[in-house]
């Protein structure tokens, strides 16, 4: 494992998760999928399923399969890489980014990974607002959940762009938005504050990548949000709400949407016209795919 760690690089990230993760195994590493298909809230909460297929949206968007060199790709701030060893798995060719190192929560978990899946990639310990990577090296950039951890997302973009080959792309996925009705939700603090929590709105995610200088920028209706409100069940457990915005949020998501999707001419107008301004309102977790010009050098 290449050592790139920065030293400005916050470390609370392993220290907030070691509590959470006591008890975990190998067997509980690479039960991480099952578990998220699963919804099972040891690995993930409540909403892990609809992450999950968001994230399959994002990876059919990739086109890995497609291309006829190996695809180079880039996975931001990759945890456990346990999403960096699916895409192996897919044939791309992967180097996973993470401050953490530490098994079960940093990229030392990628052993557990390879050893039963036949996988390997690179793993490269560092910060995302410091990449260590060559300009134009990467095919695709994947955060999955991970640049809304940086305190300068629109710098951390800069950098994506400068590695990304001209015509490559970046895939924000499952990264959350801050929602208007935040401003009247406590304060981020305790473990969330540990763990360097920065959401910015949509508007600030599109923003950030227009200045960091990304020409074409393209949002998907997360399946995760079809399946929420197709599925009622997995609505009504969501979690406990932190202040009166969230209330407000899952009374509107709990209660009402599913309402409004039972009827064809709404599910319609749901996906084609409110979710953007509900991620807005609401706040959600996006997809969005933004890609370098081919004509752009770093
Ligand atoms: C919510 S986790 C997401 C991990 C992984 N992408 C996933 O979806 O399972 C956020 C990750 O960001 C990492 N992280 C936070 N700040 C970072 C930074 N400045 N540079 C690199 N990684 C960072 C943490 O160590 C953590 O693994």
């Amino acid at each position: 494992m290449v050592d790139m760690r920065a030293e400005t690089a916050s470390l609370g990230w392993e220290t907030c998760q070691a509590e959470t993760v006591a008890d975990a195994t190998d067997q509980w590493l690479l039960d991480t999928e099952v578990s998220y298909r699963s919804a099972n809230i040891s690995h993930a909460r409540h909403f892990s399923y609809g992450m999950l297929l968001n994230f399959d949206k994002a990876v059919d968007e990739m086109h890995l399969s497609e291309a006829g060199n190996r695809t180079q790709l880039l996975d931001l701030a990759a945890g456990t890489t346990w999403l960096t060893d699916l895409l192996a798995q897919r044939g791309a060719s992967c180097v996973a980014l993470d401050m953490a190192a530490a098994k079960y929560v940093g990229l030392e978990s990628a052993d557990v990974f390879m050893k039963k899946h036949l996988t390997y990639y690179e793993r490269v310990l560092g910060d995302m607002n410091k990449l260590p990577f060559r300009d134009n090296s990467f095919d695709i950039v994947l955060s999955h959940s991970a640049i809304h951890h940086s305190p300068n997302i629109r710098d951390a973009l800069s950098q994506v762009r400068a590695v990304l080959r001209p015509g490559g792309s970046l895939f924000l996925v499952n990264e959350p938005t801050l929602s208007l009705s935040g401003l009247f939700d406590a304060p981020i603090t305790g473990e969330e504050q540990v763990r360097g929590e920065n959401p910015t709105s949509l508007f600030g995610y599109l923003l950030a990548l227009r200045r960091a200088g990304f020409s074409s920028i393209r949002m998907y209706f997360p399946p995760g949000l079809s399946h929420r409100l197709d599925t009622l069940a997995e609505t009504n457990r969501l979690g406990d709400p932190r202040g009166k915005g969230q209330k407000v949020k899952y009374f509107f998501i709990g209660r009402i949407l599913p309402l409004w999707n039972r009827s064809p001419v709404f599910r319609y107008i749901i996906r084609r016209y409110l979710f953007w301004p509900y991620a807005f309102v609401v706040g959600q977790f996006v997809i969005i795919k933004a890609s370098k010009s081919a004509r752009q050098a770093a």
